[in-house]
């Protein structure tokens, strides 16, 4: 199995594992086809949804390619910034945040898209005159399961659609620089059908606040765009996706610019995880591959029951034997990456590979079991670097405090 032009055994033997490896190459193809799908009917700004993934490297590698963000914390935009995006070129989108958090994104330049009247009020006085979208809830929602779904009535995303008027009017009232509408149906949905809807439901309400006077820069459509994860899935049709909308916006309204924030739809395929296989065993009714990468590394099988593809990237291409779990080190049952999987003769020191990791991988990992957070590889033209060191036992206790009554 080779990544970028290296193998994989090659990089979890010069790098150990787990680890991340992304293929750069792979980054910026999604990248560019997203972009152009939509770019080519209309004005568009790609905003990468960074929850996904970031890693400073990858950020980097986005900003070359001209995206802007879409943040949901002051830590995403402070991260962003870091990487060398311009505030200008952020959007923040946070549910339930803080005053202070407000004060310091609106202090750092960054637009925000306003997620409920009570952050509208307390906005206005925080940094009056300050740039924004609302949020609203489309009443359409969409995902690859309940937990991701965010854009249906009653959702706790959102201005509800029947405060969306007189909320715009409010906004106005208080002085903000409006310049759009925004609406998030949830994430890895693999129909365009819901996106079409949304869109149908924004444009709407560009016409209703157009008749009131208040007109926008941008339609923002959110992210949510699925990829396939299981062998026989298909890609959706971006391009005809990005057909419809545009076609949709363009005869629609009078609004010049499309904003979207595809996360998973840029990240998920680039990288893979690599993952050694320290134990097997037999328990009868089940065979286990146990690997060091468990939840702590990958938490989406156990979260969301998500398929991840496997293999074996030193055994690529040979003959299946049996059915496995793939598990990790974490002491829970629910610790796992695959389910009865086709493997080839698995034994101690393979590397198994889970496909499809760079979407909310490393980005959920955490310190659970007081496992360090694993390292990161980028690959590109042959070539592997590290984007990422593994962390050490230091690194993982080095908040706390012990209170000196308790030290001895
Ligand atoms: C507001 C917003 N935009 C964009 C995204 C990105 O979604 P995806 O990674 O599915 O494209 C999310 C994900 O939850 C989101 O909440």
């Amino acid at each position: 199995m080779v990544i970028g032009g290296v193998h994989a055994a090659d990089i979890a033997d010069e790098f150990g594992t787990p680890v991340y490896v992304t293929d750069e190459q792979r980054l910026r193809d999604n990248y560019r086809r997203i972009y152009e799908a939509f770019s080519k009917y209309m004005d568009t700004r790609v905003h990468y949804a960074c929850k996904a993934n970031t890693n400073l490297a990858i950020l980097r590698i986005l900003e070359q390619e001209g995206a802007g963000i879409d943040a949901v914390s002051i830590g995403e935009v402070l991260t962003c910034i870091k990487a060398g995006y311009s505030p200008k070129r952020i959007m923040y989108t946070g549910v339930n945040v803080s005053d202070s958090e407000l004060k310091a994104v609106a202090d750092l330049g960054v637009m925000i898209n306003i997620d409920s009247e009570s952050e509208m009020e307390r906005l206005a006085r925080i940094a009056p005159g300050h740039q924004v979208s609302f949020r609203i809830t489309p009443g359409v929602g969409s995902g690859h399961g309940a937990k991701v779904i965010t854009g249906n009535k009653g959702a706790k995303f959102g201005i509800p659609l029947d405060k969306v008027i007189p909320v715009y009017s409010r906004a106005e009232d208080l002085g903000f620089d409006i310049r759009g509408i925004h609406a998030h149906i949830g994430s890895g949905g693999q129909s365009p059908e819901p996106f079409a809807d949304m869109t149908e439901v924004l444009i709407d309400n560009v016409n209703r606040l157009s008749d009131l006077g208040i007109k926008l820069d941008f339609i923002d459509i959110g992210g949510g765009i699925g990829v396939p994860y299981r062998p026989q899935e298909e890609e959706m049709d971006v391009g005809e996706m990005a057909m419809n909308i545009t076609d949709m916006i363009t005869e629609y309204t009078d609004v010049k610019t499309l904003v979207l924030e595809p996360g998973r739809y840029i990240v998920c395929d680039s990288t893979v995880l690599l993952t050694r296989v320290n134990d097997i065993k037999d328990a009868g009714v089940k065979k286990y591959v146990g690997c060091d990468a468990g939840f702590n590394t990958l938490i989406r099988p156990a979260m969301y029951d998500s398929y991840h593809y496997a293999a074996i990237a030193n055994k690529f291409g040979k003959a299946c034997t049996d059915k496995f779990d793939i598990v990790g080190p974490i002491c829970e049952s629910g610790d796992y990456l695959a389910r009865d999987r086709p493997l080839p003769d698995p034994k101690e020191g393979d590397i198994v590979a889970i496909y499809n990791a760079g979407a909310y991988g490393f980005s959920m990992s955490s310190n659970y079991n007081s496992r360090p957070l694993c390292r990161e590889v980028l690959v590109n033209e042959g070539r592997a670097e590290l984007i990422r060191e593994a962390e050490t036992p230091e690194e993982m206790w080095r908040h706390q405090i012990v209170p000196e009554r308790l030290s001895r």
